[in-house]
């Protein structure tokens, strides 16, 4: 999930490097992290979407943020579905959770349409976080999209 925001003037550029060296660090760690979301056809950048840890939780999330104007094309749903399967797959992770504050609707709707279900509520970062949840056997369970 985002950690707070939305962010103005100076801060942004900083808020940005702080969030590519986090993740330039979790790929470095891990071998696997968040990649930049690229439009079909075009490669224009749009956004992040992957996979990060959160400590403070002992689990891994599925994160995603897109530019505005690509809102509502399902790319969020898109990109979201192949992280999780690469973490599956690939990572050979057992669960995935979603973070979002209540409110982010979209989001959360995000979550139900990848399969996941609501597994309560969460502080994290300082924050007061619904959480969903998705099991490998689940994922693997689920009809094909
Ligand atoms: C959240 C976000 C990634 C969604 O991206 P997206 O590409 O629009 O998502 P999708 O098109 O795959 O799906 C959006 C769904 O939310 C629904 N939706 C939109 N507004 C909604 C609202 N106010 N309430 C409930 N559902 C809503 C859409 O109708 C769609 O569902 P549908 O396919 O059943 O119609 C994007 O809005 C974003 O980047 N937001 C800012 C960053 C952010 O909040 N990231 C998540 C942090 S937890």
């Amino acid at each position: 999930m985002l950690r707070g925001g939305p962010f103005l003037g100076g801060e942004v550029a900083a808020r940005s490097a702080q969030t590519v060296a986090r993740f330039v660090e979790h790929w470095a760690r891990h071998g696997w992290g968040v990649w930049a979301v690229r439009e079909r056809p075009g490669g224009a950048f749009v956004g992040q979407c992957g996979l990060n840890t959160v400590d403070e939780l002992g689990e891994v999330e599925v994160l995603y943020a897109l530019a505005r104007a690509t809102w509502g094309r399902g790319l969020a749903t898109e990109a979201a579905s192949a992280a999780l399967a690469y973490g599956f797959d690939v990572v050979g992770l057992r669960r995935i959770i979603a973070l979002a504050f209540p409110h982010n609707l979209r989001s959360r709707r995000v979550m139900e349409k990848l399969g996941m279900r609501h597994d309560g509520f969460v502080t994290v970062w300082g924050i007061e976080a619904v959480c969903y949840a998705l099991d490998v056997a689940t994922f693997r369970a689920r009809p094909p999209a």
